[in-house]
């Protein structure tokens, strides 16, 4: 068996789901939940699943429904062509007369049965070595197989089918499909993957190259974006000062410390001089003398990923001080407490759980406060 492949066995017998529909080899009740599975996340579909047993224990009951019934069973997972075609497809079935298909060939030809679906019935009911390729699958093989070909090309699906149908010879193929699916699902998920506490991340070629997050490429998704961030926290004592976003964009309607946004990436040199941060800072002087601010870099290059974005993000320190040119030599010299614009709000550490902050700056705030 390939390492990859007994890995993925291994982790699925300490780590896999005890699932309804795993629980038996019968081919109707696996294609039932196979087709629930599609529209729906394994939490909401196993109540679906049980009742849908419930009502139609077997392929004939299922046959034997009318429309409405079935219907009224799949109220709320949307997509309702979806239970037309289960049902056109149980009748059709019992019609032929001879039980539920036992071929790859013959379940593939059952209405709404796709490559995906024919192969994990196949599998989990029969034992055939057919590999299941699904999101979860395309996210473990390009990550752990270092591949970078889109998963929605011909060439991509070409390329997937043949290496996941490498990957299950000499397996149990149930047993296999069934781990592979759930290690998609649990551990090696889209956004936050376990890569710390994974038996296979000493040969994953994406941890390997700090691809994870980049894997599985798709050729249709929008493109992603870079964009520079940087985050000033202006303190008046202990407090600091918050602005609520608006406008059409990311985090609409969370908090955030003051922003600058900048097309580039840029050095503190170079920011502090930037026209950008002067301008952003001129709404909480006082008076126009901005000779004298300085500008402490708390943490930089700090990376976000979201949904077609990559953000870096710097937080500094600026603080404004008293002007260095002023008439009074004896000033004290204590920070000038900056003023509050409107759309900004002074906050202490103590009030922050009453804001809604995007996850990159309360992670900043809660590490560099406490
Ligand atoms: N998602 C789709 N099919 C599944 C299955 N058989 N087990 C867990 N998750 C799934």
């Amino acid at each position: 068996m390939e390492p990859f492949a007994r890995h993925i066995i291994d982790w699925y017998a300490s780590h896999g789901r005890d699932l309804p529909w795993r629980r038996t080899r019968d081919p109707y009740r696996i294609w039932i939940s196979e087709i629930i599975l599609q529209q729906t996340r394994v939490a909401q579909g196993y109540d679906y699943f049980l009742r849908f047993m419930q009502h139609f224990p077997t392929l004939e009951s299922l046959a034997a429904a009318s429309e409405e019934e079935v219907m009224r069973l799949w109220q709320g997972l949307g997509y309702y062509s979806r239970a037309r075609n289960l049902h056109a497809a149980a009748k059709s079935v019992v019609d032929a007369g001879r039980g539920f298909p036992t071929t790859y060939e013959g379940v593939r030809a059952m209405k709404g049965v796709g490559d995906y679906t024919a192969a994990a019935i196949c599998s989990l009911a029969y034992g055939l070595p057919c590999a299941v390729v699904d999101g979860n699958v395309y996210r473990v093989l390009s990550r752990h197989f270092g591949i970078s070909t889109p998963i929605d090309s011909v060439a991509g699906k070409k390329e997937f089918a043949a290496l996941a149908q490498s990957l299950i010879a000499d397996t149990d193929p149930a047993r296999y499909n069934q781990a592979i699916m759930d290690f998609g699902a649990l551990q090696c998920t889209p956004q936050t993957p376990l890569c710390d506490d994974c038996p296979l991340a000493g040969s994953c070629l994406a941890k390997a190259e700090g691809l994870v997050q980049q894997l599985p490429i798709k050729s249709h998704r929008a493109q992603q974006t870079t964009r520079h961030l940087h985050f000033l926290l202006l303190r008046q004592g202990e407090r600091f000062i918050l602005q609520k976003r608006t406008g059409n964009d990311i985090w609409r309607g969370l908090f955030q410390l003051p922003l600058v946004e900048t097309p580039e990436a840029m050095s503190a040199e170079d920011f502090l001089a930037s026209a950008a941060f002067r301008e952003l800072l001129q709404q909480f002087a006082e008076d126009e003398d901005l000779s004298s601010v300085t500008l402490r870099p708390l943490r930089s290059g700090v990376k976000h990923v979201l949904t077609h974005r990559i953000l870096w993000a710097n937080f500094y320190e600026a603080t404004l001080q008293p002007s260095v040119t002023s008439k009074t030599p004896k000033a004290p010299k204590t920070p000038k407490a900056p003023k509050i614009p409107d759309g900004y709000v002074l906050v202490s550490p103590s009030e922050l759980d009453h804001y809604a902050l995007p996850r990159l700056v309360s992670a900043f705030l809660d590490d560099y406060l406490h």
